[in-house]
């Protein structure tokens, strides 16, 4: 089966259980990383990176069992990364073997300080590695992704070369990251144009790009990317990971939805068009994002575009009066498009157990019937007090009053 490229919309590659995982103190156990790739499948990302395989047996299972359950044929494709090693790259293919849409995500570093210092190797061995590495990894899966690591501090003229020779074994998508957060937005946009004009075969794959976030500019470097022709985008949810993380997938798909006239025409659209440029589902996106949140204890800022509390909140008496009048005057969306209202079904003094429950679940917690109940007596008398219960207020009870226990 030949892959066809797909240039006219924006793929959505979500790497919180690899990356996302690499966050200091956010590792998650196999259970919770199923629990996230289904809420995954339902907010509609077209790839799942479910982990690294070769990197520990419990990777290995857990990539395993999403392909397995996640990955059916309506579902997301289900990748694992590997080194250009074969030995990365036959775990990762056993790993993701039960999906119906399996990819193998193969990476080495192209730029001179990894090459000297990291692989200690010279650009001509590099570019013998990758190639082959690419088509051993097709011997078992028809997408291959291939990235060239720390592209973002490599020389464009070797990237050419190397890009040119993967796609050319094989790779269905090449991938651009920016490992250390280095470039800015003009120039990581400049730096895709670039891919796009000088690799004569980059029309037989899609150009993606990853970003860190070390500058505080994943993001917008991300948006430039995509006016420059980039068609996959690797983020992850509240934009967790190494460092200072990831480019978040809230971001990016929110900035994608709102300012959809100023992006149709980088699509080929006229302005007006009303054709999502992702296939995500904005109204799982809160659900996500406290799931995420919960399961990896990676608190969210309160002042986080999109999912941080103060999101949507007005605190000034001038925007308030504002927003009262006509909420397009401080407002460029709508809480309901992130599904936030969904979740502020206000919980009080007469709501159930079940009501209870149900939130919970939403929230990532699955609690014993024992813990359940002691949950349950706490929020009936926090509901005493307050008149609504909001979703901080529960995630308090089960962090202080169960998980403390
Ligand atoms: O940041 C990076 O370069 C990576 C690669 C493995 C794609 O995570
Ligand atoms: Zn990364």
């Amino acid at each position: 089966m030949t892959m066809q490229p797909q240039h006219d919309r924006i793929i959505i590659f979500d790497t919180t259980l690899r990356d996302g995982e690499q966050c200091p103190g956010a590792t998650l156990n196999g259970d919770e990383k199923l629990v996230i790739a289904k809420q995954l499948a339902r907010l509609g990302v077209d790839v799942i990176e479910a982990g690294f395989p070769f990197a520990s047996p419990g990777d290995f299972d857990a990539v395993q069992k999403i392909a397995a359950t996640v990955g059916t044929e309506t579902g997301p494709t289900i990748c694992g990364l590997a080194r250009a090693t074969r030995q990365d790259i036959k775990a990762a293919a056993e790993a993701v073997k039960p999906a119906a849409k399996p990819r193998i995500h193969t990476f080495i570093a192209t730029s001179d300080i990894h090459l000297q210092y990291k692989l200690k190797k010279s650009r001509e061995e590099v570019l013998k590695i990758a190639p082959e590495m690419v088509a051993y990894a097709k011997s078992f899966v028809d997408d291959v992704e291939f990235s060239p690591e720390d592209a973002g501090r490599s020389d464009p003229e070797f990237l050419y070369q190397i890009l040119e020779v993967a796609i050319a074994a094989g790779a269905t998508t090449v991938n651009i990251p920016d490992t250390v957060g280095y470039t800015t937005p003009a120039e990581f946009g400049g730096l895709i144009r670039g891919i796009k004009e000088n690799v004569p075969n980059i029309d037989q794959a899609i150009i993606s790009v990853h970003g860190h976030n070390d500058l505080g500019l994943a993001v917008a470097n991300f948006l430039s990317a995509v006016e420059n022709g980039a068609r996959q985008l690797e983020c992850t949810i509240n934009g967790i990971g190494e460092r200072a993380g990831n480019a978040a997938l809230e971001e990016l798909v929110m900035a994608l939805h709102v300012r959809r006239q100023y992006y149709n025409p980088f699509f080929g659209r006229p302005p007006e068009s009303t054709e999502p440029l992702t296939q995500i589902d904005t109204k799982q996106i809160y659900k996500s994002s406290r799931l995420v949140s919960n399961l990896t204890g990676m608190l969210v800022q309160p002042n986080k575009a999109i999912v941080g509390a103060n999101a949507f909140a007005h605190e000034s008496g001038i925007h308030q009066d504002g927003v009262l009048k006509n909420k397009l005057t401080y407002e460029i969306m709508d809480a309901e498009s992130i599904g936030l209202s969904e979740n502020q079904i206000v919980l009080g003094k007469h709501s159930g157990r079940h009501a209870f429950s149900n939130r919970l679940q939403e929230l990532g917690f699955e609690l014993s019937d024992t813990d359940l109940n002691k949950a349950f007596v706490r929020f009936k008398e926090l509901a005493d007090k307050k008149k609504e219960i909001s979703d901080w207020d529960i995630e308090a009870i089960v962090n202080d009053e169960i998980q403390q226990a």
